[in-house]
């Protein structure tokens, strides 16, 4: 049987297992659009303050703008007040209609820890159950959360977290595989999502290390017998390793559906890269898209023959004229990789 599978989150299904990650700076319409493009069957918008969502902040408004070709996403709010959180929730089905609303339970930045958010809410599990069981009775849209192992390596308890996340209407959990303590560093325990998927009656989402079609294989067949033979995660959840790469999510379905790996050109890339900042003109101001891309203009060009040289100019990009030259220019020095005649290959 295919690995290639839908899921159900309360009472939404998805159209299968691989999703985005919220990612704050870069989640937003644009780059979640060429995701979906690539195959990702569910993008998270980067997390939103619920406290500037209720007091109707633009800035917060252009996080949740949509993609024409999203036609589902999921919303990620953060906060720590229950009541902020359940109106926050509202406010976001009505206008928005997402089809699942996401806690945020670990940001690390200690800003966020210090209102009582994200992560400090793994040190608060009454507060964080609290949140849950607010928005959950707020909103018709399933309420899911974002959790971390812990906060440290010596309070490990996202199973219990978890559970009372469940006992309190959450119809899912992501578990990113890491402490608060490890931030991103380190590698991700993936032991603990076999464990959680045991434990809890609702979908698990894995996040952490998803930088390969044959990591995301191994949790979603499982290595071990015992992996394979028991409760495994229903999704994998993408982050740093689809940074200016949307094509993993078109190798990973490829790979879960038993057909062989596309192979991805440099010239595909480029399209990609070109089509992602068409977008970002839509959804901002010229000068903030220009700004904003320079930053997944270089993620897309890691790997890329002369990406140094090319990295160089995308920094300094600040107009669509200056990006039409860099990517004339990335165009010419991958035509020259393809027919042999750059130096650098
Ligand atoms: C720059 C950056 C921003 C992130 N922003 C968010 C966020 O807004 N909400 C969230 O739940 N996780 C956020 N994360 C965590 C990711 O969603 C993911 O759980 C984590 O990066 C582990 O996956 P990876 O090892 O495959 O990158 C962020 C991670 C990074 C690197």
């Amino acid at each position: 049987m295919s690995l290639y599978q839908s899921v159900r989150i309360g009472s939404y299904t998805t159209s299968g297992n691989i999703f985005l990650a919220p990612v704050a700076g870069y989640s937003d319409a644009a780059y979640r659009s060429v995701c979906v493009d690539a195959g990702c069957d569910l993008a998270y918008s980067e997390m939103v303050s619920s406290e500037a969502l209720i007091r109707d902040s633009a800035k917060t408004e252009v996080l949740l703008q949509r993609a024409a070709n999203e036609t589902e996403y999921a919303v990620q709010l953060f906060g720590a007040k229950p009541e902020v959180m359940a109106e926050a929730a509202r406010l976001v089905e009505e206008r928005w209609q997402p089809s699942v609303i996401d806690i945020n339970c670990g940001c690390p930045v200690p800003k966020i820890i210090r209102s009582g958010a994200g992560s400090a809410l793994m040190r608060d599990l009454p507060r964080l159950a609290a949140i849950v069981e607010a928005m959950s009775q707020a909103v018709s849209t399933p309420v899911t959360v974002k959790i971390r192992l812990g906060w440290d390596e010596s309070s490990i308890n996202y199973l219990q977290a978890a559970e009372l996340a469940v006992a309190a209407g959450a119809k899912a959990v992501t578990l990113h595989a890491r402490t608060r303590h490890q931030a991103y560093s380190g590698t991700a325990d993936r032991a603990a999502f076999f464990r959680l998927a045991a434990a809890v009656p609702v979908p698990v989402f894995a996040s952490g290390d998803l930088f390969s079609p044959q990591a995301a294989l191994a949790i979603l067949g499982g290595e071990s017998e015992a992996e394979k033979n028991g409760p495994r995660p229903a999704a994998v959840m993408l982050a740093r390793g689809a940074m200016g790469n949307p094509f993993l999510f078109t190798r990973i379905k490829a790979v879960l559906q038993g057909l062989p790996e596309p192979e991805i050109s440099s010239l595909v890339k480029l399209a990609a890269a070109q089509r992602h900042f068409e977008l970002s003109l839509q959804f901002y101001d010229e000068r903030t898209a220009c700004v904003e891309f320079r930053k997944q203009a270089c993620s897309y060009l890691k790997g890329v023959s002369h990406g140094a040289e090319l990295r160089n100019r995308a920094v300094h990009c600040n107009t669509p004229a200056d990006y039409a030259d860099f990517f004339a220019h990335w165009q010419d020095q991958a035509a020259a990789a393809a027919d042999g005649t750059d130096s650098a290959t």
